[in-house]
């Protein structure tokens, strides 16, 4: 009989507990033979004899085939997915914060040696997006990326409109149903949609994008006079991400956007994510499904363990091309931007204005301006300032 292939998991939280949920079944192929947590007191009479002594205790032992990585500390992580490799152990990592942020050192890594490093579930959970832009698209093949790719600045902004919930109550729910981030701003303010538009980008177009240099502004402003203005326009809010090649260039972002209603992204709700492909011959693919969640991210994860096993290991193929575009910030966009500091429009220089409205309680512009004001500007951080992009005219 072929013996279950043993894996070596680190973390046990909302994802690890799901990993668990979904393998640890009699008939199932994959057996968690050992768990490293960092509070070994508060999981002891949850996992008493699989629960590893250290981290040596799983990267060291022979009988492990597959190190599974779901902890939060992203510096941690790293230190672990490069230790389990260089002993000759795949690694299956969901830490899109280690990874986009070390793309360049992960890279060389898997140059230096033949084991897989998958990492499917670190982006949009349940939609096997890294793989299909990996290896169903050619280079040159896509022209542009947008989508959904966090659940639960998703889940808020449906339950604030469907179910009138405060952003806070809205949030709260989020966190219970074990979608949001253990520091819930990395969803607010966009950060780990940012980190997902990276992996994205590489995968889709070969760039290892500076994650410093892209923008990303989340929903921790949107007050419910944004939601009504985006109604009143037959849109809807959503964070969106994009990455936009023009020729040899690059420009990538996240930040709300109201959606028009035939937009396929405008149907993508609650803990949701969309992703929409958009190709030079073929117009665009979408692909839709559960975007958080203990179980739909470990069902990625799932099934990236059995390919390790079958030792299947990214090509990097667009990575490696000769002809790549460069990555810029200059470019435009139509935004809408709400403020309450009536110096606001001063400081932050658009290119054309729209719309311009003021009264003593809400003023607002519209129009055009260049992403690379947006990346270097104070004010948008304004708490009182909420900037949203706007469709293409
Ligand atoms: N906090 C993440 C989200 C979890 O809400 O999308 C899935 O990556």
């Amino acid at each position: 009989m072929k013996r279950k292939l043993r894996i070596g998991l680190f973390g046990f939280g909302c994802v690890g507990q799901g990993l668990s949920d979904i393998l640890d079944r009699p008939e199932s192929s994959l057996s968690i033979e050992k768990i490293c947590v960092r509070n070994r007191e508060k999981y002891r009479p949850l996992l008493n004899e699989r629960l590893a002594s250290s981290q040596e205790d799983i990267l060291d032992d022979p009988d492990i085939d597959v190190i599974v990585e779901l902890i939060d500390d992203h510096v941690a992580a790293l230190d672990i997915t490069r230790q389990a490799l260089s002993r000759g152990k795949p690694v299956v990592s969901a830490n899109k914060r280690m990874i986009a942020g070390n793309l360049d050192t992960l890279l060389d890594l898997q140059r230096e040696q033949p084991h897989p490093f998958l990492y499917e579930a670190a982006c949009c959970a349940s939609i096997p997006i890294i793989r299909t832009l990996e290896h169903y698209y050619g280079p040159s093949e896509i022209s542009g990326i947008e989508g959904i790719v966090n659940g639960t600045t998703n889940y808020i902004l449906t339950r604030m409109v469907r179910n009138d919930l405060s952003f806070h109550d809205a949030l709260k729910l989020a966190q219970s149903n074990g979608f949001a981030e253990s520091d819930p701003s990395m969803d607010i303010e966009a950060f780990d949609a940012k980190f997902k538009l990276c992996l994205l980008a590489t995968h889709a177009f070969g760039v290892v994008v500076p994650v410093d240099k892209v923008f990303n502004y989340g929903i921790g402003s949107i007050s419910k006079k944004d939601i009504a203005w985006a109604h009143s326009s037959g849109c809807t809010v959503k964070l969106v991400a994009r990455a936009t090649r023009n020729g040899d260039q690059l420009s990538a972002a996240v930040l709300p956007q109201f959606v028009p209603p035939h937009h396929p992204l405008a149907g993508v709700e609650n803990e949701y994510n969309g992703v929409l492909v958009h190709t030079p011959y073929s117009d665009a693919q979408f692909f839709h499904g559960r975007g958080a969640g203990g179980r739909p991210t470990a069902s990625a994860a799932v099934a990236d363990i059995a390919a390790a096993a079958s030792r299947y290991r990214y090509g990097y193929d667009k990575v490696n091309a000769l002809a790549k575009p460069d990555f810029t910030n200059d470019v435009f966009l139509r935004v809408y931007c709400r403020y309450g500091d009536t110096n606001i429009p001063r400081e932050l220089p658009f290119d054309t204005v729209e719309q311009y409205f003021s009264d003593r309680q809400y003023n607002y512009i519209t129009g055009r301006i260049n992403l690379e004001t947006l990346v270097s500007s104070e004010v948008v951080r304004n708490p009182d300032v909420f900037i949203a992009a706007l469709p293409a005219a």
